[in-house]
């Protein structure tokens, strides 16, 4: 029998696919030990690397080797290693750093929750809440150090695609935009950049806003921007235009109810809301939905939540009080789209 699977060219694939873990912890040991941002200045023999950043030569070195293999490092001379340009955005002072995001993928705490998938499979529940006893949001209140992380990564995340908003939405004549979940305040500070006139509102617990005003600071945006803290379950600042964006996903459709129908009290008669997420295609056999699909995944495993098709959106919103009107193109080479929706 010999077909696409038993082909060695199969066999090699299945391999990758099943050793991907490993993939994932050697660039998370990296960006922990320090090894990207060691050689960041040039290429360093690996006795001083190892030195400088308090390693085992012998096993860094073997570290150093599989990160030539995946394309991170080159090696210059025997023994010599440098960064390679693939790995420049793992260094902590590159301009669009995914530095947080490799941090957060390969933490112990969301690393065991990744274990749990089966359970979660078995079940439908968070495989994170399985592991932990409680759930993501929670647990990051309590571990300031993962929360700063999380918040960074999704800040990393957020900053490759808030400039394109306001090219894909056109805020003209808005007066206050709230963003529900807004964490770093990435998004809200490139809105009100781009927007003469508007004043920006972030709403979020204490930890997740916990950068936002540092944010806002660097973009020159504080004096039209504002924090408030408390529990979207409960409700959410009024406005114009209300935003949410990475935070549907997060939740099951009855919490998502909830969510948006406080938005329906607190939005302007004429309001809007604008809904940023990943939209599943009606197939997945496109590369835009390889890349929703397995965010659907890890929303299984982090928080319960899940991605949605664009009927499942606007099915949500109307259980919320919105209309959906339009959906946009995905932003900026993302998955992600905007979903505009009037209070119905
Ligand atoms: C996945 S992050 C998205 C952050 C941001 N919108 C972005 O896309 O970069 C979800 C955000 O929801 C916030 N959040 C979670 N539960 C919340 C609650 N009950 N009330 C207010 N904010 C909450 C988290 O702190 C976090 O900042």
């Amino acid at each position: 029998m010999t077909d696409h699977v038993t082909s060695r060219e199969g066999y090699a694939n299945l391999s990758r696919m099943a050793f991907g873990f490993a993939t994932s912890q050697i660039l998370y040991a990296a960006v922990r030990l320090g090894v990207l941002d060691g050689l960041a200045a040039g290429a360093l023999p690996v006795e001083q690397l190892a030195h400088s950043i308090g390693s085992d030569p012998g096993a860094l070195n073997r570290l150093l080797r599989a990160l030539v293999v995946l394309g991170v490092v080159d090696e210059t001379a025997p023994g010599h290693f440098a960064l390679a340009e693939l790995g420049q955005p793992l260094r902590a002072d590159h301009p669009l750093s995914m530095r947080s995001s490799v941090l957060l993928l390969g933490d112990p705490a969301t690393w065991q929750a990744w274990g749990a998938l089966t359970h979660g499979v078995r079940t439908g529940e968070a495989a994170f809440d399985h592991v932990h006893d409680q759930p993501l949001f929670d647990y990051l209140a309590c571990h300031p150090d993962l929360s700063r992380i999380f918040n960074t990564a999704m800040r990393e995340g957020t900053e490759q695609i808030a400039p394109a908003v306001p090219k894909a939405y056109d805020f003209t004549g808005v007066r206050t935009v709230v963003d529900i979940g807004g964490g770093n305040g990435a998004l809200l500070a490139a809105i009100v950049a781009a927007t003469p006139d508007v004043q920006g509102i972030l709403f979020d617990t204490a930890e997740g806003g916990a950068g936002a005003a540092e944010t806002f600071q660097r973009a020159g945006v504080s004096d039209r921007c504002s924090i408030e803290v408390g529990d979207f379950f409960d409700a959410v600042p009024e406005g114009d235009l209300l935003l949410v964006k990475g935070v549907l996903h997060d939740w099951d459709d009855e919490r998502c109810t909830t969510l948006l129908r406080g938005c329906r009290k607190s939005i302007a008669a004429h309001g809007r809301l604008l809904v940023l997420e990943p939209v599943l295609p009606s197939t997945i056999n496109t590369p835009e939905a390889a890349g929703v699909v397995m965010s659907d995944i890890a929303m299984l495993v982090y928080t319960g939540g899940r991605e949605r098709s664009r009927d499942e959106f606007r099915h949500l919103l109307a259980a919320g009080g919105f209309d959906l009107a339009d959906v946009t193109p995905p932003l900026r080479g993302s998955a992600i789209r905007i979903l505009v929706a009037n209070p119905a």
